[in-house]
């Protein structure tokens, strides 16, 4: 088969803990792309995630159900591999500000270098996005700061539900 003929696979790889409006932003925008995005969730240990892994794909599948040619999976080891399996032919990230940039061009010249045939597409969110990232996300909610128009809803009950958790649980330890 030709490759144009080919569905163009993209495969947008991050963290997501959790997803935000900022992220839904730029797979909407990959999607006028290539035919199929994949939204790869990388267990990322290093970062000592607040959702695992599963509830992290949980929330990225509702969240993004408005999209058709949308999957989620989450991909072990590097993502190079990943993309081979996959056949996907661009990895897709989100450029918040120049400061993103040096991280991003490092990772883009690393896979490069592990495989020449991968290109990395760097997608600008919308500038009401390019403050955002999930770790505010997470320090706002935990001072029970107002998040709803940042996340999609599902991310807003879940977080709610962890807070409540967390409470719940440190009255129960008190003497
Ligand atoms: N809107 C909102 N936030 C955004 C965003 C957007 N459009 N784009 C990026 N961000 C935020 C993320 O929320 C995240 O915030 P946080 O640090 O507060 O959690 C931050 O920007 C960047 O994180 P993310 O996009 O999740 O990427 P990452 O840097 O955590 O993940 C991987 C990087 C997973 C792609 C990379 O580590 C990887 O490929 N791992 C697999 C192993 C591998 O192949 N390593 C070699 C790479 S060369």
């Amino acid at each position: 088969m030709e490759n144009h003929e080919q569905a163009q696979v993209a495969v947008y790889p991050g963290t997501f803990d959790p997803i935000t409006k900022g992220h839904i932003d730029i797979i909407g925008r990959a999607l006028r792309l290539f035919q199929n995005v994949v939204v790869a969730v990388a267990p990322n240990p290093s970062k000592v995630p607040l959702f695992d892994i599963d509830e992290r794909i949980d929330m990225i599948r509702q969240a993004t159900q408005e999209f058709s040619n949308v999957s989620v999976e989450t991909f072990p080891g590097l993502l190079i591999h990943y993309m081979r399996k996959r056949k996907a032919v661009a990895i897709i990230r989100g450029i918040r500000a120049i400061s993103d940039f040096e991280y991003e061009f490092q990772m883009a010249l690393m896979n490069r270098k592990l495989d020449r045939h991968v290109e990395t597409v760097f997608l600008m969110p919308s500038e009401k996005y390019t403050y955002l990232s999930s770790s505010l996300i997470k320090e706002v909610a935990s001072y029970g700061g107002e998040i709803s128009d940042l996340v999609p809803e599902i991310v807003s009950a879940k977080m709610a539900e962890k807070a409540a958790l967390k409470k719940s649980q440190s009255t129960t330890r008190k003497p």
